[in-house]
């Protein structure tokens, strides 16, 4: 069999295919179909220092090929996650990757902070720098001076490997890319939503209550994998790869364009059992080709 562990930051993840954030909340509902464990690991639901109550519903809309959603990043807050959520993930042993997001970079230390106290049971901290669907979201990751200062200042705040989420409503991700690596990202995540909206031809309004939302699902893939690829060009650091997964072969397409894993979001919401199927396709395709490990395939796109 081939051994699928991969090293992300001196961490090893028992495989590739993770759980992206938002779309598996923190487990529970998933945990009913499969061990969380089988999976490298499960990234949370953003998590902010006060609890927030996301947008008012219609929050998703579905979409040719994919949906926008505008939730807003409803959450219960940090101090919830640590002393109710947290648990029930520890048991599962699952490898956890916290998502989280501030107004400032203040908001975002006092997280790191925060987490570093339970840091035993917490592989990493995901930056998300890149909501579209909220006032301020995409601040950070816009600008490369501001997202090279927010991880800087991260990076000084926790000893927890930080993967810098980047945005791709942005005219260079490239740039931020090179910027989170300075600042001392240990790894980056790409791509959040793209910025879309649907309207209403009967009563003339927009399918979701805050008018724009992000879109997600096989619509973006080619747009993902495209900035994959240029970014895996530029950087050192190890990219995590998402954006309309459905199967293994979307996967492998995002390991040979540069990705270390990937991350499985929209496809849950179609299929809960989404990613256990693209980790066993991908198992098989490493066997059948004799690679020994999935690293061998990265950013080997013959271009
Ligand atoms: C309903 C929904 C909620 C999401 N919430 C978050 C979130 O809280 N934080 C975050 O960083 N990304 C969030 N995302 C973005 C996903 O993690 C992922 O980056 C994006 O959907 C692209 O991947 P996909 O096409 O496989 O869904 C959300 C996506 C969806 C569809």
């Amino acid at each position: 069999m081939t051994d699928l562990s991969i090293q992300i930051a001196g961490h090893k993840y028992a495989n590739p295919v993770w759980l992206a954030s938002g779309t598996c909340a923190y487990g529970r509902e998933l945990a009913d179909y499969f061990p969380l464990s089988s999976l490298g690991a499960i990234v949370t639901k953003t998590i902010t220092l006060e609890p927030r109550l996301g947008h008012p519903s219609p929050r998703v809309f579905e979409t040719p090929s994919g949906m926008l959603n505008a939730i807003g990043l409803q959450n219960d807050g940090i101090r919830d996650f640590i002393s109710n959520k947290i648990k029930f993930l520890g048991q599962h042993r699952a490898d956890l990757i916290v998502n989280i997001a501030g107004k400032s970079i203040s908001e975002y230390c006092q997280l790191c902070e925060q987490l570093t106290g339970i840091s035993d049971i917490i592989s990493a901290i995901e930056l998300n720098m890149s909501c579209p669907n909220v006032s301020n979201g995409l601040e950070f990751s816009k600008n490369a001076e501001l997202a090279e200062q927010l991880v800087k200042m991260a990076r000084k705040s926790t000893h927890l490997p930080l993967i810098a989420k980047l945005s791709p409503n942005v005219s260079n991700i490239v740039e931020i890319a090179q910027a989170v690596e300075q600042g001392g990202a240990d790894a980056i995540s790409m791509i959040n939503t793209l910025v879309g909206m649907a309207v209403d031809i009967e009563t003339f309004k927009p399918r979701l209550s805050n008018v724009t939302g992000g879109l997600s699902g096989p619509a973006i893939k080619p747009v993902a994998l495209a900035m994959v690829y240029r970014t895996y060009q530029q950087i050192k650091i190890p990219i995590i790869g998402i954006g309309g997964i459905m199967n293994y072969k979307d996967a492998i397409e995002f390991m040979l364009c540069g990705a270390q894993a990937v991350q499985v979001g929209t496809a849950n919401f179609v299929n809960p059992m989404a990613s256990i199927e693209i980790l066993n396709g991908m198992q098989n395709w490493l066997q059948e080709k004799g690679y020994d490990s999935p690293s061998e395939i990265v950013g080997k796109v013959e271009a």
